[in-house]
């Protein structure tokens, strides 16, 4: 290695650190398996769509685990690959989710349990599986994506899906307080964000101080600060990445 290459390593935010991201065949889960990579960390990708994420890690060099969130012994199998491919676990990006919308009475209670078994027990499962993992770790970390609508639901037809984000960020608030002080752990809060997710045609952009939506890149870069020594204090922080559609 000649000292141009040694420097552009040590400048990597991620350096030696392995993380494993789920949902990270499409949207803010792939904009943040390719940021890490490119950052020096060495990625493992845990989605059950295993195809897409392989497109991923082939241009990223990372390691693909199929896995369905909400199957405990699946995650469980799956977190172990990652922890082998990898040599370790330092870190989790819990960005697996689903997103379906109906009022009350019109939403199916078997939809509803689907909304908050994928995006809360899910992110549940996927922790509680690495926590072994994580505990060896120099310095393990959490990140879990919520939503803006876990902080100020304001759509009347997102029930379950805030239902189920409000039930992320304080579950991140809580394990925070119980994992303290080897691992921290944190959730991130965007708001639209153009992955195909969203029906950004139905963004009303009046409602985002900075009126438009979010690039998943945006959303990534956020989740970097809360996984790389930067945060080093930050722990049990609900970050608003909404461009100001929480407070405006
Ligand atoms: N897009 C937005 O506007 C927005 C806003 C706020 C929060 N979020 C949250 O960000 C996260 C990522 O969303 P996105 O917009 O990138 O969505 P996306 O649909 O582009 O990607 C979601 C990924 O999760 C995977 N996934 C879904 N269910 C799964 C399961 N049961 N097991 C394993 N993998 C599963 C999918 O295969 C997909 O790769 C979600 O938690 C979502 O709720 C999105």
């Amino acid at each position: 290695m000649n000292i141009s290459e040694g420097s552009a390593t040590a400048c990597k935010r991620l350096a030696g650190r392995r993380i494993v991201v789920t949902g990270a065949a499409s949207g803010i889960g792939r904009a943040t398996a390719e940021l890490f990579a490119a950052e020096g960390a060495a990625v493992a990708l845990l989605d059950r769509n295993s195809a897409a994420a392989s497109e991923v890690a082939h241009a990223i060099g990372g390691f693909v685990a199929e896995a369905d969130v909400t199957d405990e012994r699946g995650v469980e199998a799956a977190v172990r690959r990652c922890e082998e491919a990898l040599g370790g676990i330092d870190g989790i990006v819990n960005a697996a989710g689903i997103m379906a919308t109906g009022s009350l009475l019109d939403m199916p209670v078997a939809l509803w349990r689907k909304i908050i078994d994928v995006n809360l027990i899910g992110t549940y499962l996927v922790t509680r599986s690495a926590l072994a993992s994580l505990r060896k770790a120099e310095s393990g970390t959490v990140v879990n994506i919520a939503s803006a609508q876990g902080l100020l639901p304001n759509a009347a037809d997102h029930t379950a899906y805030a239902a189920s984000k409000g039930g992320i960020v304080n579950l991140s608030r809580a394990l925070a307080a119980e994992l303290a002080p080897h691992i921290r752990v944190n959730s991130v809060c965007p708001g639209m964000v153009d992955t195909p997710m969203a029906d950004i045609h139905r963004a009303n952009v009046s409602n985002y101080a900075l009126k438009r939506i979010a690039q998943p890149d945006e959303i990534a870069r956020a989740i970097l600060f809360l996984t790389d020594g930067d945060s080093s204090y930050v722990t049990g922080a609900a970050l608003a990445v909404d461009g100001g559609r929480s407070f405006h």
